[in-house]
């Protein structure tokens, strides 16, 4: 009898500690997410919350929909609720002074795959490898083109997008492809029509190809034209396009374009998704840069749990940026310890990974392998 009652109080005990996990006594992290325009924020948000509450957090998530002033007011609202850890994905540079006053409070702050820049006042970035993400980009246009087989009597031709000029990130993806397609420039075989920055350092002609905020209709705009006007008297043989959701705004201006119905040049991208994943599958889209954000995600949770702990950081999955990888983590006024994650290659031969890896829901993982 005293043995069933022992086990009777274990399980009410049990039972009142999970009401109390994530309950509202427990410690508060607030997610600020970008933007939902580019849709992986809308899974990086949801995949943070859901592992701040499996380890015991309560969590805040709020959508800065690319506006600097609104997700000020989302991260000023987190420290009011007392929030302990901030997971920031940022839009600019506007957002220190709210980092400012949460390092005054003592608060951790992470910042979410984007640098929080100009910013002294947090210590740690979780991020990938982003100039790794712009040499995968472009080692699929070396192969879609075959263009170690090409010349400078032979070349082929190429257009140039980055991502935004606000965004720490655009300025990796671009000099990490650069850092691949510049030889073939240089030696003739590959031609830049329009704008040619040879690395971002160059930033009057970055700006010319850059997207503010990663808009599609600013990158469908500009490929518009570039069709009427530099690239009138080219076949364009590749695109590169800095992420997804340019790349289907870049598709959509060519295929108006009787020149390259059926003939699409080969274009690029990032973050797979499903749109893009299924537009590679029908052959439109050339490739995609996989970024596995849940595991991101988990990584970010894990580092404000052990940073709110005062225990040493240790990620499963993610290596502390070192050597010339170390620049990700300047924000320009110090270095943040920044932990990479690998991004992954996708072409139409290994759609299977992102849908292994449970990227996709069911159904669309089916008709991407079908
Ligand atoms: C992210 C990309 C994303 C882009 C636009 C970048 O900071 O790393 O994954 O496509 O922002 O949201």
């Amino acid at each position: 009898m005293k043995k069933i009652t022992a086990i009777l109080l274990v399980l009410v005990l049990a039972s009142l500690m999970v009401v109390s996990c994530g309950g509202s006594g427990a410690t508060l992290i607030g997610i600020a997410m970008p933007e939902t325009h580019v849709l992986r924020w809308v899974k990086d948000g949801n995949s943070l919350k859901e592992e701040a509450e499996n380890l015991g957090y309560r969590a805040e998530l709020q959508f800065g929909d690319a506006n600097q002033g609104t997700q000020n007011q989302q991260i000023q609202s987190f420290l009011t609720q007392g929030a302990k850890a901030l997971i920031v994905g940022c839009i600019n540079d506007g957002v220190a002074p709210v980092i400012a006053e949460a390092g005054r409070e003592g608060v951790v702050v992470i910042a979410y795959d984007r640098i929080i820049p100009n910013s002294g006042d947090y210590d740690y970035y979780i991020t990938f490898n982003n100039f790794k993400v712009g040499v995968l980009q472009a080692e699929s246009i070396v192969a879609g083109l075959n263009l170690r087989a090409a010349s400078a009597a032979a070349p082929k031709y190429i257009t140039l997008f980055a991502g935004s000029p606000t965004d720490g990130n655009a300025f990796f993806f671009f000099d990490g492809a650069m850092s691949v397609l510049n030889p073939f420039i240089d030696n003739g075989s590959l031609v830049v029509v329009g704008p040619y920055p040879k690395t971002s350092a160059d930033r009057a002609n970055f700006q010319r190809i850059a997207t503010e905020n990663w808009q599609a209709p600013i990158a469908k705009t500009r490929m518009e034209n570039l069709l009427s006007n530099d690239a009138r008297n080219y076949t364009l043989d590749a695109v590169l396009a800095p992420n997804d959701t340019l790349a289907r705004a870049i598709i959509e201006a060519l295929k108006a374009d009787a020149k390259y119905r059926g003939n699409l040049p080969v274009v690029t991208g990032q973050d797979a998704e499903f749109a893009s994943a299924l537009s590679i599958k029908n052959g439109e889209q050339y490739s995609t840069v996989f970024k596995d954000t849940a595991k991101l995600a988990e990584a970010a949770v894990i580092l404000a749990d052990q940073a709110l702990k005062g225990q040493p950081i240790n990620i499963p999955g993610a290596v502390l940026a070192s050597g010339d990888l170390r620049e990700i983590g300047n924000t320009g006024v110090k270095y943040v310890q920044a932990f990479l994650l690998d991004p992954i290659l996708i072409t139409r031969d290994n759609l299977d990974v992102p849908v292994e890896a449970g990227f996709y829901e069911r159904h669309e993982g089916v008709q991407l392998l079908n």
